[in-house]
């Protein structure tokens, strides 16, 4: 995925709001990043392209009222100057920036070059340019835009800037755009976050349709039909200080503390929707549950929650449901959780069920997301801006919104609130106590291990998962989770004297005796453990307490891994914020 952000209005500071506008968006690409300005009084584009994070880039832009930028995720095309967007026409009147990949690319490119345009970059993009040229010579500079957009194939998003015409354009389908309503200025972005200091007025665009900017105005089209549409004007409810460190160093750390408040919040959101979907799955619905990466591990922990509540709910990563989609029918509930709402696997899957006539539930924290227009019931986890590309308050504030699900489903839905609300408190004191330099102790005596494995029964499997991904991504130090009860069936094989073992507890009787055994057969092989649980044991060569909560522990022991992907990250020289390779939300298949 990429990022786009646009500027159109009264201010000459336009290509300075789109500059720092990329630079909230640079979660969703940090390979390279680029602009376009059209200089007050001037018609030449200045077109500005780099290598690398846009972070802490400094660049002298000329004054502007009309801009478009974008940082890249490469796809088509290596990560170099020339295949940095924006991408231009032959003419360099026309500047275009995308989101997406354009499949059937190579086609338009040949017949392209065959009319003589020429090409300057590898990428799927620069055919998006060429070919509204080529379609200006027949045609209005809107339908020149939205009938290119119509011939492209696959996911996409695309800006254009046409700097004789002062005007930028945009189409969605499968890609995100917002467009934000200000006072005499508008804004283009793929999420909010560029635009809330200015408005809060948004537009979410849906897929099919494009929108015309221009200083004094702006017109929304259905692209099927050519025709203007109305559209609805939505307030949206994050704060712009949300989408800001705050004095902390990285999103990252200040999101994994922001948890007391993000989790104890959903105790208060969607209690119609709840009782709506508990009564549907009380009167039989098959349960099934999708997500991807932590996601999915989120869906996995949900099980468990339905489980307890006597239901039998069956969790898929997304991109392994579809062999599994024929056995939908109208008495499933796709439950699908996401953060962004966006990620392509998780859409596919969750249009496979709907074509079987599943009924879709979306847990999701992006306001105006895809996956929010394909449910037919959405539960917003009311996260506000999750910016770090690794998910942490999104992933917990599902669990915590599942877990509300759930405890409705038994019949316990105002003791799930009461403890889920409770968690604000219980959170809170916890972090107070010194969790930082333990934490920041235990990191250093795993700096520099090769491996560490995790082992984790029922809830604490999913949560060991998850904490594994969280050291994986943030520190790049291999991580392998697994199920207690695994070990012995192979994974055993792989302990050596030293090996960091992590052991994911809480208090429940039963399963505590079977993972402690299982601590002791890793530790009579050599492994060292560090026992993450509400209680100390002779097992445990270390151990990092947490707060007892019954089966709410997971959370806790899952911030654990958080706060020890992070600090481990910061230990070995990575950005905490922006893993390599990783966007943060993954919107092609
Ligand atoms: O936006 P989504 O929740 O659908 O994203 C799903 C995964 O791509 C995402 O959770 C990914 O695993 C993150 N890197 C987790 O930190």
């Amino acid at each position: 995925m990429c990022g786009i952000v646009a500027y159109i209005g009264k201010s000459k500071n336009g290509s300075q709001f789109v500059f720092q506008g990329l630079k909230k968006l640079e979660y969703r690409g940090y390979d390279s990043w680029g602009l376009a300005v059209k200089p007050l009084r001037s018609q030449v584009l200045k077109v500005e392209k780099h290598i690398g994070k846009i972070g802490q880039a400094k660049t002298k832009l000329p004054l502007s009222s009309i801009a478009i930028g974008h940082t890249r995720w490469a796809t088509h095309g290596g990560v170099t100057n020339s295949n940095a967007h924006p991408h231009l026409d032959c003419s360099r009147k026309l500047a275009v920036i995308h989101n997406g990949i354009v499949e059937n690319y190579q086609e338009i490119k040949t017949e392209l070059k065959k009319k003589g345009h020429q090409f300057r970059s590898e990428t799927d993009t620069e055919v998006i340019a060429h070919f509204i040229e080529e379609k200006l010579k027949t045609m209005s500079l809107r339908k020149a835009v939205f009938s290119t957009f119509k011939a492209l194939s696959g996911s996409n998003a695309i800006c254009v800037l046409d700097s004789k015409k002062e005007t930028i354009l945009a189409c969605r389908d499968g890609s995100p755009l917002v467009v934000g309503i200000g006072k005499d200025e508008y804004f283009l972005a793929s999420d909010v976050t560029p635009f809330l200091k200015k408005t809060k007025k948004a537009v979410f665009l849906k897929d099919r349709e494009g929108v015309v900017l221009k200083r004094h105005g702006v017109s929304f089209f259905n692209l099927q039909t050519g025709k203007k549409k109305r559209i609805k004007v939505k307030i949206v409810n994050w704060e712009v200080e949300d989408a800001q460190k705050g004095g902390y160093s990285h999103f990252l750390i200040k999101e994994i503390f922001e948890q007391p408040k993000t989790i104890s919040k959903t105790a208060e959101l969607n209690r119609e929707v709840i009782k709506k979907l508990s009564l549907k799955i009380k009167k039989g619905k098959k349960v099934i549950l999708l997500g991807c990466g932590t996601a999915s591990y989120c869906a996995k922990a949900a099980e468990y929650f339905f489980a307890h509540a006597g239901i039998e709910a069956q969790s898929y990563g997304a991109y392994e449901f579809l062999p599994f989609a024929r056995f939908c029918n109208s008495k499933t509930i796709v439950i699908a959780i996401s953060q962004s709402g966006e990620t392509a696997d998780t859409l596919i899957a969750v249009k496979k069920a709907k074509q079987k006539k599943a009924l879709i539930a979306a847990i999701v924290n992006a306001p105006g997301s895809t996956l929010e227009r394909l449910a037919d019931f959405t539960l917003p986890v009311g996260a506000g801006p999750e910016i770090a590309v690794v998910s942490t308050k999104a992933f917990t504030s599902q669990l915590a919104t599942l877990y509300l699900l759930s405890s409705s489903v038994k019949g316990k839905g105002d003791l799930g609130r009461k403890k889920i609300k409770s968690l604000d408190k219980s959170l809170r004191l916890w972090f107070k106590n010194g969790i930082k330099e333990k934490i920041i102790k235990l990191a250093k005596m795993l700096l520099d291990a090769n491996d560490i494995y995790l082992i984790g029964k029922h809830l604490n499997y999913p949560a060991a998962l998850e904490f594994a991904l969280k050291i994986k991504e943030t520190s790049y130090l291999h991580s392998e989770a697994f199920a207690s009860g695994e070990l012995k069936h192979g994974v055993i094989s792989l302990i050596q004297k030293g090996t960091p073992c992590i052991a994911l507890l809480d208090s429940q009787k039963k399963i505590k005796e079977e993972v402690l055994s299982s601590a002791m057969e890793l530790k009579s092989r050599g492994a060292k453990i560090i026992g993450v649980a509400p209680f100390n044991s002779l097992v445990f060569d270390y151990h990092f307490k947490t707060p007892d909560l019954k089966e709410l522990t997971l959370i806790p022991n899952i911030i654990v891994g958080q706060l020890l992907g992070y600090y481990l990250g910061l230990g070995r020289g990575t950005d905490p914020d922006k893993p390599r390779n990783l966007a943060k939300s993954v919107t092609v298949k």
